[in-house]
């Protein structure tokens, strides 16, 4: 083993897939206190606990003896064990298929590893030379621009490392390729020259801009934002896609904001550079921003790692792209969001300001911006308000788009009690708004709540009670409901999976729902994969996981994995719910097999086929005690 090399892809998702608190817990009881988890140090002797765990930063530090790291380096000290073993045994433990790599293949990896460092050195040079540039004759200009338009100082200048790419076509090629021998081919790699489109050679792919370089999250540069100072288009023109830079996952100035991000545990996301600059000047330092794209699903993990709340509050433009650049980032973490995994705000600044103009419009403005972000709606609120702003709900017409706009709204919700209370929450907007004095009163009010009730397909006891009438469909929802809940139980609590499985398998029971039947095979698949069978929340992690191949059921199934507070409780007495639940899907099987022998019985001739005549009717007496029996243990 010791001389194969694993591939870098695998120790990436390893790492990406490790959580830290799992990992210690196999080791040291651990409790919560704030933020984090403390418990006894297992690397030196203690009565008191000085051991503590950072969820989020996903970091471990002994207060008593100074042992510290991330989840790899806890396993190789605890375990006395080298970085590779490590990596194999978690990569065995979270399912990762484990890559190795040939010789050949290592020193590709190699090259590309140097490739990306040169690329790196050819950015910071170049860089230097924008900077130097603003400082000369050429870049007075663009400094000016800086100082007197932007109000910016030397100082803030320095910090965002700006500069000034001059008006000339070679420039920086002259710089870096003649000067400098820095190979051609790599230069452009860098994203900083281009072919010419006629002819032969190379040109700048900036000139005559204001630079502002990109970091990465470690402060390397990767690539250059340039804003033309003649109004000449596009106002804003980025480095291309390069081995470095992909503009979906890459956020600017996360290097400066990322210390800020988890003491503040929020990150405000706005649209432009100078905005960001500009939060950032002014003391708001949690702020990222995008690169003239949509906020993509990329940019909000990383940027969640970062936070143990969840809190994303995004800070458009109130122009009409701005909405719909809002509009999109939200649909694009739609399942985080209803879930409620993400707690997502959206601010918007009165008078269709910018951040950037806003915090420089006047002294206060700072602390209105800080108000602001206090205020901010989160994005159900947002989005309810947005649909109510542009109807006017005394016409009828609009009335029922904003009626039927809101009960999809509602519908995607899975959590039953906020799903209530935005019920209440909209029926009064909507009684409110339409009516055509201030005060509505409470009839109308009652009325829009049922109508929004009904439209929703909210369910609760009473509701289900009016249609138990209808025998047929109130069964289904209750084997709906009794196999959502074996599921429940069989995920999220380890001690009862042999109950739940040797019940099901002794009586001979399915899932009817396909959904359910899928996820039950699932795990069927995995449970009998899985190595670790001590490790309790494996199982839960690695269905999870699985779950993402499956889209078209990742998304039905995900109230499964995230438990609801209307859940939680169930989880306290499995046994009950389990036998419930047991007896529900053996009622239906016999209910079926009853109605089976039934139908037998009406094909067979009284005169021919008596010896199956009574077996069909002491199979249907058999089945109709049993029934009786299970009646008893069915909760309704
Ligand atoms: P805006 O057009 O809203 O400009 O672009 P702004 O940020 O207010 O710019 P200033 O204040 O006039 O300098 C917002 C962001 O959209 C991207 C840039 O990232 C910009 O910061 N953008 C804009 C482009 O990528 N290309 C463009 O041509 C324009
Ligand atoms: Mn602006």
């Amino acid at each position: 083993m010791e001389n194969i090399s694993l591939h870098p892809d695998t120790i990436a998702e390893v790492k990406d897939r490790v959580n830290l608190v799992e990992v210690v817990s196999d080791y040291v009881v651990m409790q919560k206190k704030g933020r984090d988890f403390v418990g006894l140090c297992p690397f030196h002797d203690e009565k008191t606990p000085s051991f503590t765990v950072n969820q989020s930063k996903q970091l471990y530090y002994c207060f008593g003896c100074g042992a510290g790291g991330g989840a790899i380096k806890f396993l190789m000290e605890i375990g006395k064990q080298s970085f590779r073993e490590v990596i194999f045994n978690l990569a065995q433990r979270y399912q990762i298929p484990v890559k190795t790599l040939a010789l050949q293949d290592q020193q590709e990896i190699q090259q590309q590893i140097s490739l990306r460092d040169q690329l790196y050195e050819i950015l910071a040079v170049a860089n230097n030379f924008y900077q130097h540039s603003l400082q000369q004759k050429e870049g007075e200009k663009a400094l000016n621009y800086l100082l007197l338009d932007r109000h910016l100082s030397l100082e803030n200048i320095q910090k965002f490392q700006l500069g000034y790419a001059p008006n000339g076509w070679q420039t920086l090629y002259n710089y870096l390729v003649e000067i400098k021998h820095y190979p051609v081919i790599l230069v452009e790699q860098a994203g900083l020259i281009k072919k010419k489109s006629k002819g032969e050679g190379y040109i700048d792919y900036f000139r005559d801009r204001l630079m502002i370089p990109i970091q990465d999250s470690q402060g390397r540069i990767i690539a250059f934002g340039a804003r033309s100072l003649d109004g000449s288009e596009p106002k804003y023109l980025n480095s291309p896609e390069t081995n470095l830079f992909s503009k979906s996952k890459t956020l600017f100035a996360l290097n400066f904001a990322q210390k800020n991000i988890i003491k503040q545990d929020q990150v405000i996301v706005v649209e432009g550079y100078f905005d960001a600059i500009a939060l950032h000047i002014y003391g708001v330092e949690n702020v990222v921003a995008v690169l003239g794209t949509a906020l993509t699903e990329q940019h909000i993990k990383q940027l969640s790692r970062y936070t143990e709340s969840k809190e994303i509050i995004l800070n458009f433009d109130a122009d009409k792209a701005g909405l719909k650049a809002t509009e999109r980032a939200i649909k694009e973490v739609e399942n985080l969001v209803y879930s409620g995994q993400l707690k997502l705000k959206i601010l918007t600044i009165p008078n269709g300001k910018d951040a950037d103009e806003f915090i420089r419009s006047n002294v206060e403005s700072c602390e209105k911006y800080q108000e602001l972000i206090k205020q901010a709606p989160l994005w159900l609120d947002w989005q309810i308000q947005q649909l109510l702003n542009t109807k006017d709900l005394h016409n009828s017409g609009d009335y029922e788009l904003a009626f039927q706009s809101i009960v999809k709204l509602i519908n995607k919700i899975s959590n039953n009690a906020t799903k209530d209370y935005y019920l209440t929450y909209c029926a009064e907007i909507l009684t409110n708004k339409k009516s055509q004095y201030a005060n509505f009163n409470s009839e109308d009010l009652k009325k829009v709540y049922q109508s929004l009730r009904l439209a929703t397909k909210y369910k609760n006891q009473e509701h289900k009670k009016s249609f138990s009438k209808l025998g047929k469909s109130s069964q289904n929802n209750q084997v709906e409901q009794a196999e959502f809940l074996l599921l429940l139980i069989y995920l999220h609590c380890p001690d009862y999976r042999e109950i739940i499985m040797d019940e099901l398998d002794n009586k001979d029971l399915v899932f009817t729902l396909k959904s359910y039947r899928f996820l039950w095979q699932q795990i069927h698949q995995i449970f009998s994969n899985i190595n670790d069978n001590n490790d309790p929340n494996s199982l839960l992690v690695t269905v999870q996981e699985n779950m993402i191949n499956y889209p078209d059921f990742s998304k039905q199934l995900t109230h499964l994995f995230n438990l609801s507070e209307n859940y939680q409780q169930v989880l306290f007495q499995p046994e009950h719910i389990i036998r419930g639940s047991i007896a529900c899907l053996e009622t239906v099987k016999l209910d079926k097999y009853k109605q089976y022998c039934q139908q037998q019985l009406s094909k067979l001739n009284q005169e021919t086929d008596l010896t199956k005549m009574t077996f069909y009717y002491q199979e249907i007496i058999s089945t109709e005690n049993q029934l009786k029996q299970l009646k008893s243990l069915r909760f309704e």
